[in-house]
């Protein structure tokens, strides 16, 4: 068997988590959830399949979402999430995978000790972390090994990172819980706002996904959304359009600009020059709304470049670290966080 054959990647993200297998390629992508058994405490069913158990399933079995912000928010059902999703990729092999997985760069030193504990738990012989703006530039294929900057800016659920990448190694960054998540409250307070109706994250998500966008359209698209009308207490229906989802999204994404500008203001300017060369690299679920790029090119005058698959670049990328990590000398990939596990 080949020592590398087995190893994993795991893109341990506040909505999605994306399992990439050395050899293999991007093996697992399943919603990060978990049904428990509330009276039990029992794991029933992970990903895809404990997403559909929702809603349709007796009260006493819960969604529990262990990602929160892109860190762990409970350690046991990470650890069991993670148990799971590396047996399935490596069936009941004694051998024990080395893991990378990402993380945002804000991650404080406790979680990243979790992080890692929760990984050997889980059966990983060796735990590693790169930042998930590390990895999604790697992803995106950009060779972060030369001395030239690539700037980073990947909207997940939980969280937007960004970061500008040289050598290996953030040179600066920043990560806040302005995100998908994020974007789908606003969505819902904005239509309580505008017509009193209460509507859920879910629906507000799926509105936001058919016909979003964080710019006003030429022709703007139209969809009725059910809700509670918060006058009556009575089922009601609204049609929300496009114009609509950009005036909802104008303050979150603003935070967002605002983030990367203050990044670019930190970041040495012969790096910042670099970057308007090289573009934005735009990842992450979020990106997915039409008109961000747009945005960040007009608050920054930089090229924005959306990579091809925003959802599973970071994996790629952590993916494709796996790949030489056993080749490359230490410190040439700035792994700075990179620990062995116990
Ligand atoms: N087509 C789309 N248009 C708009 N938003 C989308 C689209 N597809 C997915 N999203 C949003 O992308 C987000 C998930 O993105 P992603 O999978 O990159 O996050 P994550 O890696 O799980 O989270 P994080 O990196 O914050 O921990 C969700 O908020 C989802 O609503
Ligand atoms: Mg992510």
């Amino acid at each position: 068997m080949d020592f590398f054959e087995r190893d994993i990647a795991v893109d341990l993200g506040t909505t999605n988590t994306m399992v990439y297998v050395s050899g293999k390629g991007l093996a697992l992508r399943e919603p990060t959830v978990v049904a428990m058994d509330a009276d039990s405490g029992r794991l029933l069913k992970v990903g895809e399949e404990a997403q559909k158990m929702l809603g349709r399933t007796p009260a006493n079995i819960v969604a529990i979402h262990p990602i929160a912000n892109g860190v762990i928010s409970d350690y046991d059902m990470t650890v069991r999430m993670l148990k799971e999703l590396i047996t399935r990729v490596t069936g009941f092999s004694l051998f024990k995978p080395c893991l990378i997985i990402t993380v945002p760069g804000s991650i404080s030193g406790v979680e990243e000790r979790a992080t890692i504990d929760a990984g050997i738990e889980a059966g990983a012989r060796k735990v590693f972390l790169v930042e998930s703006c590390v990895a999604a530039a790697i992803g995106s294929g950009a060779d972060i090994s030369r001395p030239d900057g690539h700037m980073v800016v990947d909207i997940g659920g939980g969280t937007t990172e960004i970061g500008v990448v040289s050598i290996g190694g953030v040179v600066e960054s920043e990560s806040i819980k302005i995100a998908g998540d994020a974007f789908d409250d606003a969505i819902v307070k904005y239509i309580r706002r505008k017509h009193n109706l209460a509507i859920g994250q879910k629906t507000a998500e799926e509105v936001k996904i058919a016909i979003g966008s964080a710019l006003p359209t030429q022709e703007p698209e139209t969809r009725a959304v059910k809700g509670r009308c918060l006058m009556t207490g009575l089922p009601r229906s609204v049609d929300v359009t496009t114009t609509d989802i950009a005036e909802a999204l104008l303050e979150p994404i603003e935070q967002v600009l605002d983030a990367v500008q203050i990044v670019l203001e930190r970041t040495p300017p012969e790096l910042v020059a670099d970057v308007s060369v090289n573009g934005i690299i735009l990842s992450g679920g979020g990106s997915l709304i039409p008109g961000v790029d747009t945005i960040i090119l007009a608050k920054t005058g930089i090229k924005v470049n959306r990579v091809e698959e925003p959802l599973t670049c970071a994996a790629y990328g952590a993916g494709r670290l796996l790949r030489e990590l056993g080749r490359l000398p230490e410190g040439m990939v700035n792994l700075a966080r990179k620990r062995q596990g116990r």
